[in-house]
């Protein structure tokens, strides 16, 4: 692609927008914002690129009035936020940002994992509203360490949370659509478990499954049902793998002990019944966002574009066919 015009929908790093002006027209806001409303419906009406953040949605609607399309670059690895067929059926590649977050990721979901079980985001408020006195019996939590840990989905995030569960000395135990060679279990240290296994003995479950029809309310009330009174649920993976009315019931009736989240059905909307209980730590979809991660993931992203605009294959294509 030569002289193409690429649209960035949201404020990305001065530097790595200073590279794109050097391989394409850039239309962005330009004032720290998102382009939106009449601005954004020009600028697609003229795009050959489209980067986008992996919350913003891509769909047939979009695609519609974006008629020069032909690249979506998504700054995140989940691409659930764009309809790939439509994205295919128009011959618009779309690419992706793998590999540049796991680790983030996983420090996240332990992060959430302790916060829930030690309850610190409700000793944070307890502090803060003045309501301390000293006790024995004050904000106690579940311990963590020499617990088991249930993962579900052990793809790249999921054994760098394996990694981490280690140095608490955690059992881990795991579901997946793939079981891994008994050598692979034995180096990362894991054992597999049917999903109603996994749940009915996990101390901490912690999901990191792709969003697909396969995963949608994986976990509902029947699952939630299965889970100790005691146990934890982590959701780092997408809104809507997780059934939230049910886990909002569950964690008020306490069914199950707690619950640590950053990511919802709906959002950045998040379930009323969640928002009024104490027991979930509720985070922004805010895993990959550290600094230097969202970096990576913006320059991976760039690299695809200008691979593109380039004449060369996007190293991180995900619809070879379009
Ligand atoms: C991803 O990369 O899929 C993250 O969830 C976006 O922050």
């Amino acid at each position: 692609m030569t002289n193409k015009t690429l649209v960035v929908r949201r404020p990305i790093f001065p530097d790595v927008l200073a590279e794109l002006r050097r391989h394409a027209t850039v239309i962005d806001s330009q004032s720290g914002t998102a382009l939106e409303g009449k601005a954004l419906a020009d600028a697609l009406a003229v795009a050959d690129v489209l980067m986008v953040p992996a919350t913003e949605p891509v769909d047939a609607s979009l695609l519609s009035v974006a008629p020069k399309l032909r690249l979506v670059a998504n700054i995140g690895v989940g691409y659930d936020n764009i309809d790939v067929p439509a994205c295919t059926a128009r011959g618009v590649r779309v690419t992706n940002t793998p590999g540049v977050l796991d680790d983030a990721t996983a420090d996240f979901a332990f992060a959430l994992l302790l916060a829930a079980a030690r309850r610190v985001a409700e000793g944070d408020a307890f502090v803060r509203a003045g309501t301390w006195s000293a006790g024995t019996t004050l904000a106690m939590g579940l311990d963590v360490h020499h617990r088991v840990l249930g993962i579900v989905g052990l793809g790249r995030i999921g054994r760098a949370i394996v990694q981490r569960a280690r140095g608490f000395d955690m059992k881990v135990v795991y579901h997946n659509r793939h079981r891994l060679t008994l050598d692979e279990e034995r180096q990362l240290g894991v054992t597999y478990a049917a999903l109603d296994e996994l749940l009915v003995t996990a101390d901490f479950v912690l999901l990191q499954v792709p969003s697909s029809p396969a995963t949608r309310h994986l976990i509902g009330a029947a699952e939630l049902a299965k889970m100790k009174t005691t146990a934890v649920l982590v959701n780092t993976a997408r809104g809507g793998v997780v059934d939230d009315a049910a886990l909002a019931e569950a964690l008020r009736k306490g069914t199950i002990a707690a619950a640590g989240l950053d990511v919802f059905e709906n959002e950045p909307r998040v379930h009323a019944g969640l928002l009024s209980l104490r027991n979930v730590v509720l985070a922004p979809h805010a895993g990959s966002a550290t600094l230097a991660t969202r970096h990576a993931m913006v320059r991976r992203a760039a690299d695809n574009v200008i691979a593109a605009l380039t004449g060369a294959t996007p190293p991180d294509l995900v619809n070879k066919e379009a």
